[in-house]
């Protein structure tokens, strides 16, 4: 688990609606993320969920009322915490609290708390579909809009009345990735246009095997997510994976090393950065049995491999000005192998990692990789999540683009 909102102060505010149970996930997700949170209700959400439920959840007094503080020592609370956090949250907002912040009022803790805050504030309507379709709530939501608050949801799907319409809260996994955006957003290749290969590619025998590999794909769908916290426009080509693309990329779904290497050639052209995080099988039956292979008389199988293209080699010779990122998976003589095939592929930067150290490598969320680049230069990382390797070789690759386009 990533504890990547680590040191970060979320204010989530709730207010009346039914969807408020929802929030309690929402702050213990938040936690397990390694934020700070402090909750703020609305005198009507105290009606559906109690703020016990919320103090247990995040060890901390629950604000209610702005003129008996729990939550703070000095009388101007709203003032205080409405410097403290990083981002304010509102999830669920309510027709009627939407209609408030669009009318600019202050009148009980959590509105006093937004009109005092200095943070971007993130906002997640839910309500019922006829209040949701009024003309009123939409200027509303216009109106924040312009005025620089993120407005997640509400999604369609069920109710709760049982009726199927728009209004309901978004997902908590989207409000999450809203959360993670806002807080961790910097502008390292703000405007790049990325692609990055993940995952496995899988070469067909027969109709029914496969010679494949046993690439996850996390470190190159880590990537995807971490160009797009960069600002980058992002395309994913990926093999097989059971994993979920970030919401925002450009998602390209491909089998073998040749669907891969086509992928690459359609869009290597139009992007500007390449992160080549996929382990393309090197090899590939040469001819893929019409039919199901059946269990012969002798004891053994030959199966003649052939080369597959190689997607890496044919980027690098096309490349130009622009950056190319390979990954090596050595498992001995890791750093000269790494350096031969860097200058042999025409690489920018080379992530080097051992399969074989306890961490790194396939199957795992943890990696222990060493950069190396053009000129030499070799960074040895510890042991991190994949997400932060990504978010470190982001901005090192920001600083080259910066370099070679100042
Ligand atoms: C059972 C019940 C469910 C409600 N559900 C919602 C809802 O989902 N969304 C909404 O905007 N209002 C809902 N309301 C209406 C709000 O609670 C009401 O407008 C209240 O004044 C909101 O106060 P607040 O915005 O200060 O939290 C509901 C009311 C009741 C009694």
């Amino acid at each position: 688990m990533d504890r990547l909102l680590e040191g970060k102060r979320v204010l989530l505010g709730v207010t009346g609606g039914i969807a408020a149970y929802k929030s309690c996930e929402l702050a213990r997700r938040l936690i397990r993320l390694g934020a700070e949170i402090q909750v703020v209700m609305s005198e009507a959400a105290t009606r559906f969920v109690t703020p016990l439920t919320f103090e247990a959840l995040t060890q901390r007094p629950v604000l209610t009322d702005l003129f008996r503080p729990e939550a703070g020592s000095r009388a101007t609370v709203h003032v205080e915490l409405g410097r403290w956090p990083d981002l304010v949250l509102i999830a669920p907002a309510t027709y009627d609290f939407i209609g408030k912040l669009a009318c600019g009022l202050a009148d009980d803790a959590l509105s006093a708390l937004v009109a005092a805050a200095e943070a971007p504030v993130v906002l997640c309507p839910a309500m019922n579909h006829a209040m949701y379709a009024k003309p009123a709530l939409a200027e509303n939501l216009n109106r924040l809009r312009q005025w620089g608050y993120r407005i997640v949801g509400p999604e369609r799907g069920e109710l709760a009345e049982g009726e199927i319409g728009w209004g309901r809260l978004a997902e908590v996994e989207t409000i999450l990735d809203a959360v993670e955006y806002e807080l961790l957003r910097h502008d390292a290749l703000h405007g790049r246009r990325v692609l990055v290969t993940a995952g496995p590619t899988q070469e067909p025998v027969d109709p029914v095997r496969f010679i494949t590999n046993r690439s996850s794909g996390r470190m190159g769908y880590a990537l995807a997510q971490a160009a797009l916290w960069a600002g980058a426009e992002v395309t994913l080509v990926s093999g097989p994976t059971p994993l979920q693309p970030p919401r925002g990329v450009g998602f390209v779904s491909v089998r073998t090393a040749a669907e891969m290497a086509e992928a690459v050639e359609r869009h290597w052209p139009q992007t500007e950065i390449l992160f080549m995080a996929a382990a393309v099988s090197d090899y590939r039956p040469s001819q893929v049995a019409e039919h199901k292979l059946k269990k012969g008389e002798g004891p053994t199988l030959r199966l003649d491999l052939e080369k597959t293209p190689d997607i890496l080699a044919w980027a690098g010779q096309n490349k130009g000005a622009r950056i190319l990122v390979g990954f090596a998976v050595e498992t001995e003589n890791e750093l000269a192998n790494a350096m031969e095939k860097l200058r042999r592929k025409n690489l920018d930067l080379i992530v080097v990692n051992n399969p074989l150290e306890p961490g790194a490598g396939f199957e795992t969320d943890t990696n222990r990789v060493t950069i190396l680049d053009a000129e030499g230069h070799l960074d040895d990382w510890p042991l991190l999540s994949k997400l932060e390797v990504a978010r470190r070789l982001v901005f090192r690759v920001g600083q080259l683009w910066q370099q070679r386009h100042p």
